[in-house]
């Protein structure tokens, strides 16, 4: 076969590769399936799922990027539903010499059984997966975060019931992670108010396809119009691993620190979510980050769980959801 004709694009892969590439449906299903066997597992007081459903499954993680939570909670999430994972840093592949993603792929995709990458090049991420024989998930791009949102909306959901209806509020940066709440919010039915500088609004075409798709998605430079009565106020560093302008960005974004008094504006059981690592008093206050308002740490945990969810879609095929129940 010749190289041309053994690309993937157009086939029926499980990718991961944006929230708003799933329907609603789906979605939900991979939450449902993630908060199942988050019960079993929390419930059995043990690690491994009994039907151990990737037994012989093996995932590839490629960080050109340094991650703490994707990384483990990938790496443990498989490990826990009985499968492996092979942890590859470009600088110790040949990848970090100049061997081609399109190389990369269709070697890797004779090893393993779904690949996640964290790349600073989305380029790269519609490469390997173009080229793939598996699944291929996105674990952080410049632009986009979609597995740190399924782990936020599992969250909200567990701590004050169904996101739909709801208005949520990101403060700061319209950065990545915001990217993938937009689309969240377009596919969940809730609402989201952005408060940026003009020079760090979210990306226009993403805000464009929401509003098509019918999202409720207002854009204001003001933080306190932004959160004012919100059900969730989100935020994010100041400086993404792929920004190179770090002061010119921490002097415009000074006006959108997420403190006590903003807090105060949000509605009186408001939650406050960080995908993390945090940079304390600069993009949130000791005060907000350590409050009972306060659910990082749950967010992260929930990584964990939502990542199972999604490698049973990803992986086991058409009868995955039956891996969320006892
Ligand atoms: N939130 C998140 O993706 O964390 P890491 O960079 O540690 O993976
Ligand atoms: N916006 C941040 C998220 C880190 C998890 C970054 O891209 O560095």
């Amino acid at each position: 076969m010749s190289a041309a004709l053994s690309m993937t694009e157009g086939n029926n892969l499980r990718h991961f590769l944006d929230i708003r590439d799933l329907d609603t449906r789906t979605l939900r299903q991979i939450l449902d399936v993630s908060a199942g066997i988050k019960a079993m597992q929390k419930g059995r007081q043990r690690p491994l799922h009994p039907a151990a459903p990737l037994a012989g499954r093996t995932l590839g993680i490629i960080l050109s990027k340094p991650s703490t939570r994707t990384r483990v909670s990938f790496e443990v999430g498989i490990r826990q539903l009985g499968g492996d994972a092979v942890v590859l840093t470009s600088a110790e592949t040949q990848l970090g010499r100049g061997e081609s993603v399109a190389d990369t792929a269709r070697v890797l995709s004779r090893f393993v059984d779904a690949l996640v990458l964290r790349t600073g090049r989305t380029a790269s991420l519609l490469e390997l997966a173009q080229w793939s024989q598996v699944p291929v998930i996105n674990g952080l791009t410049p632009d986009s975060h979609p597995v740190q949102i399924l782990a936020d909306i599992l969250t909200f959901e567990e701590h004050r019931g169904p996101v739909k209806g709801r208005t949520f509020a990101w403060i700061g940066d319209g950065n990545n992670v915001a990217t993938s709440l937009i689309e969240a919010a377009t596919r969940f039915g809730f609402s989201l108010r952005l408060a940026t500088p003009a020079a760090f609004a979210p990306k226009a075409d993403i805000v464009a396809w929401a509003r098509a798709q019918g999202g409720d998605i207002i854009l204001t430079q003001d933080p306190k119009e932004a959160v004012s009565g919100a059900d969730c106020i989100l935020t994010d560093t100041w400086v993404s691993m792929s920004d190179e302008d770090a002061a010119e960005r921490i002097a415009l974004l000074e006006p959108y620190r997420v403190d006590a008094s903003l807090m105060s504006l949000a509605a009186k059981d408001a939650l406050f979510m960080h995908c993390l690592p945090a940079h304390i008093g600069e993009e949130v206050t000791a005060e907000v980050f350590e409050s009972p308002a306060s659910v990082v740490f749950d967010e992260a945990e929930n990584r964990l769980h939502a990542q199972k969810g999604l490698m049973v879609w990803a992986m086991c095929g058409d009868d995955w959801q039956k891996y969320g129940q006892e």
